[in-house]
């Protein structure tokens, strides 16, 4: 997209161009005939408007009121999902914030709902005109975030992850690079958001690390500075959407928006996380969300819920009941990581399919499960796990959210 291309998307001949794209379908089989189309229109801009169309619907449930919103397609991909975002922005109430990586406005425009004056920039001028365009109640400009025309506001930074179609882990390849962004931040109030799997100890950063999971997917590690982190070193986030009027799982949601509500479970390391570990399972397996295991509150989370470990190294936890808003699995019995010893058992048990889940255990689950020869019709689940220095599988039933059946 040309700068030339958005300032006549924003006109009234663009805004008819993208309301004639948004009326066409877009599916695979109609491509062909709508970019047709599109293009008889407006040869010019035709690309340019099936972008933002395209990305529009992309964005539709990720960001909160795209359908207005000039996008693109590859911008939409690296945008904070409104749940997420929405929840930083809480924390960030009533301050004065700085976005320095703000592209086209996703997480901006979750910030202007909650925090006070709120400036946006980009070093991308095309983003950052659209971010002026989505966000009118932003200050947005083009700049550098290593180099931030802003004195006093929180930093909030969210670096791009990726370059030529493939994701960066390396901290010093982000763009910008994440230690230069510390060293900048490093004397105001911060928050940035990484990948999850960054190890962030290799970072010169004090201040909180929070793990954040969206409906069972680990979505970010977030780095809080000190002065915005009251103490906390490391904090899971679980983050859970429901239709606005079904039962949430944990009381009532942090916000409802848009017909969704939003539901919190947070665990921080000032939580008591005295457990004790046993080998020996009770009614249920329970295998955490992966925001609280890479969090390292594994046993912060198993206290609260009234579970114990198998293993005090190991993340799978066992307990009389599933914690609601969980799922876990009963447990049938307990075996070796034995082929044939589980082949015997599976068919005894009539089992079709198997869910696999393998922690502490160097074993491949497509692998298992294709030497086990399945052939009866019941769904069934193996946790192979390590107890001591012994690799042990237990055999289960399916996934299940229930405990009192
Ligand atoms: C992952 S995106 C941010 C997405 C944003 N948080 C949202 O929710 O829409 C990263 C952005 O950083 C911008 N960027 C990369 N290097 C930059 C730099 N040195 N200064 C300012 N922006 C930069 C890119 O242009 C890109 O728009």
């Amino acid at each position: 997209m040309t700068p030339e291309d958005l300032e006549f998307l924003r006109t009234a001949a663009g805004r008819d161009l993208l309301d004639l794209a948004a009326g066409l379908a877009w599916s695979r089989a109609d491509l062909v005939a709508s970019t047709a189309a599109v293009r008889r229109a407006d040869p010019v801009h035709a690309a340019a408007a099936i972008d933002v169309v395209t990305a529009r619907a992309r964005a539709r449930g990720g960001i909160r009121g795209a359908g207005a919103m000039l996008l693109t397609d590859e911008a939409v991909q690296q945008a904070t999902a409104w749940p997420v975002a929405a929840l930083r922005a809480g924390r960030l109430a009533g301050r004065d914030v700085h976005d320095v990586t703000c592209s086209v406005g996703a997480e901006l425009a979750e910030l202007v709902r909650r925090a006070d004056r709120v400036i946006g920039s980009d070093l991308d001028p095309v983003r950052a005109r659209m971010a002026a365009h989505n966000v009118p109640d932003a200050l947005v400009c083009v700049a550098d975030a290593l180099a931030p025309p802003s004195r006093d506001a929180v930093l909030v930074a969210d670096p791009a992850r990726r370059s030529g179609g493939r994701r960066v882990h390396d901290p010093a390849r982000l763009s910008p690079p994440l230690p230069d962004l510390l060293a900048v931040a490093v004397d105001r109030d911060h928050v940035i958001k990484c990948a999850p799997g960054l190890d962030t100890s290799v970072l010169d950063h004090s201040g909180e690390v929070e793990l954040v999971s969206l409906d069972g997917s680990v979505r970010e590690a977030c780095l809080w500075s000190p002065g915005l982190s009251a103490g906390v070193r490391r904090r899971a986030t679980v983050v859970r959407t429901t239709a606005a009027d079904a039962a949430g799982p944990w009381g009532p949601p942090r916000l409802v928006a848009d017909g969704v509500a939003v539901h919190v479970e947070e665990v921080t390391d000032g939580d008591d996380d005295e457990v004790d570990a046993h080998e020996e399972a009770e009614r249920f397996i329970v295998d955490p969300d992966g925001a609280v295991v890479r969090a390292g509150l594994v046993r912060h989370w198993a206290r609260r819920h009234g579970l114990r470990q198998l293993d005090p190294r190991i993340a799978h936890l066992t307990g009389p009941r599933i914690p609601d808003g969980y799922t876990g699995f009963e447990v049938l019995e307990k075996c070796r990581l034995d082929r044939k010893q589980l082949r015997r058992v599976l068919r005894q048990r009539d089992c079709g399919s198997l869910e696999i889940l393998v922690r502490g255990v160097d074993t491949d689950p497509d692998v298992l499960r294709r030497s086990l020869s399945l052939s009866g019709s019941r769904p069934l689940a193996l946790v192979v796990t390590r107890i001591g220095s012994s690799a042990v599988v237990f055999v289960c039933g399916p996934r299940t959210a229930h405990s009192n059946t």
